[in-house]
């Protein structure tokens, strides 16, 4: 056994934080997390790991990056989605055909991401059979876990970056076949978004994720000119989910990057078919996509969840992402007159963390049963306050002010990655 002592705060819901001062996370010998306790117990024969005043909360969950836009990151952003994938996106991921050039920048990424705090994710590869492998090696190596997907995209990207329709299943196969050696990062099938899938390969796509039990994950309503795309592309669907619908691709943890524009229907479909939104707020913004309605989202019982969509997000740390999205939903609640109410702190803090976990299984912020998931954040780089702050505003503070110094130490999957 194994006690880590701190001051523990947690999103057990949304909108609901708990503070242990000087509490105990008793981890079994496996690092799954036993009990969460309102201090030491007396005399436990357990190592004690005692990082006295800092706080520990549990990691960030990235559900929707880009790993291949990377090198990237800063660029290219007063473009429209369309140009900026055919401007910028494509002719970066067709880098990646380049072993030793994935090698190096997804070494540095993992790197990133673990001491930025974040240690699931639920990511995009390129098209690249073997560099898709290598992202999943380095992020093994650095404590990274999650899922990863080999892109699909069998239309419509032009240059360097093509795969035909029977490279794209062949590649699928063979990518799947060598991710059994994999332990903590996992595939998942990845069609880039409707305009790249011929209906052919989106097909293909539903019945493997069937037979073989996998998820989904993609793009939906991010920009009003691919919504319209696709209108002219699949004449048959009212909406863009019913691309997806169609083929078995929407279904229980299907996760949908922006839904920016998704209307009632749209929404009460990912409600009832158990989709997940991952909102990407800086994304968002950076395109000009839109203000995507995440109160209503929130208040009609959609899974919501945050990803950093670097590069079109600029910010790969999640921290930043979560007080970025307090921002906007803070745009929209002025544009609406207050009528979308601003996401909270603790409500954003909650689905940069809970929700992410949550969909990996690991529900109520530190979940007992499952593997530790924490980071411990210390706020001596901060500027000394007027006055003693209760714990609560500490929190606030390290949400707004964190970044990878102030993170002293990371766990992931019961061990620890990061740090002392
Ligand atoms: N839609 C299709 N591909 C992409 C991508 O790489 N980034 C974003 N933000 N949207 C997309
Ligand atoms: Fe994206």
């Amino acid at each position: 056994m194994r006690l880590l002592l701190g001051n523990i705060l947690f999103s057990p819901r949304l909108g609901e934080l708990t503070a242990i001062p000087r509490g105990a996370l008793l981890l079994r010998d496996d690092g799954v997390l036993e009990d969460v306790l309102p201090a030491a117990p007396e005399g436990a024969d357990a190592e004690t790991v005692d990082y006295g005043d800092a706080l520990i909360l549990p990691s960030f969950v990235d559900m929707h990056l880009h790993a291949p836009q990377y090198p990237m990151l800063g660029m290219g952003m007063d473009l429209p989605l369309i140009d900026w994938l055919n401007t910028y996106t494509f002719k970066t991921e067709a880098r990646f055909a380049d072993e030793a050039f994935a090698r190096r920048t997804y070494r540095r990424l993992a790197e990133e991401l673990i001491t930025g705090g974040t240690t699931r994710v639920c990511m995009f590869s390129s098209l690249h059979t073997d560099a898709t492998l290598i992202l999943m090696e380095e992020l093994e190596r650095a404590g990274v876990t999650g899922y990863v997907g080999k892109v699909n995209m069998d239309r419509n990207s032009g240059g360097d970056l093509n795969e035909t329709t029977e490279e794209s299943k062949r590649e699928t196969l063979r990518w799947l076949d060598a991710c059994d050696r994999f332990h903590f990062v996992k595939p998942i099938l990845t069609p880039r978004f409707t305009p790249s899938c011929t209906d052919e390969l989106m097909a293909w796509l539903g019945k493997l994720a069937e037979q073989r039990g996998l998820y989904v994950q993609s793009h939906l309503s991010e920009n009003r000119g691919e919504i319209a795309w696709v209108k002219e592309l699949h004449p048959d669907c009212a909406q863009y989910w019913e691309t997806y619908a169609k083929y078995g691709l929407w279904k229980d943890h299907t996760v949908m990057a922006h839904c920016v524009w998704s209307d009632e229907r749209e929404r009460a479909a990912m409600r009832e078919h158990g989709v997940t939104v991952a909102h990407c707020a800086d994304s968002n913004i950076n395109i000009c996509s839109g203000v995507a309605p995440v109160r209503t989202l929130l208040d009609e019982g959609v899974s919501v969840t945050l990803g950093s969509d670097i590069a079109g997000g600029a910010m790969l740390a999640m921290s930043r992402v979560v007080t970025t999205s307090i921002r906007v939903s803070k745009l929209r609640c002025m544009k609406t007159d207050g009528r979308d109410g601003f996401l909270t702190v603790d409500e954003a803090f909650y689905l940069g963390t809970t929700a992410g976990h949550r969909w990996f299984g690991a529900d109520g912020g530190f979940a007992k049963g499952k593997p530790l998931h924490a980071i411990v954040v210390d706020e001596s780089g901060f500027p000394e306050p007027v006055r003693e702050l209760t714990l609560r505003e500490r929190f606030e503070r390290c949400i707004y002010l964190m970044d990878k110094s102030a993170i002293r130490a990371v766990w992931s999957e019961g061990r620890r990655v990061a740090g002392a």
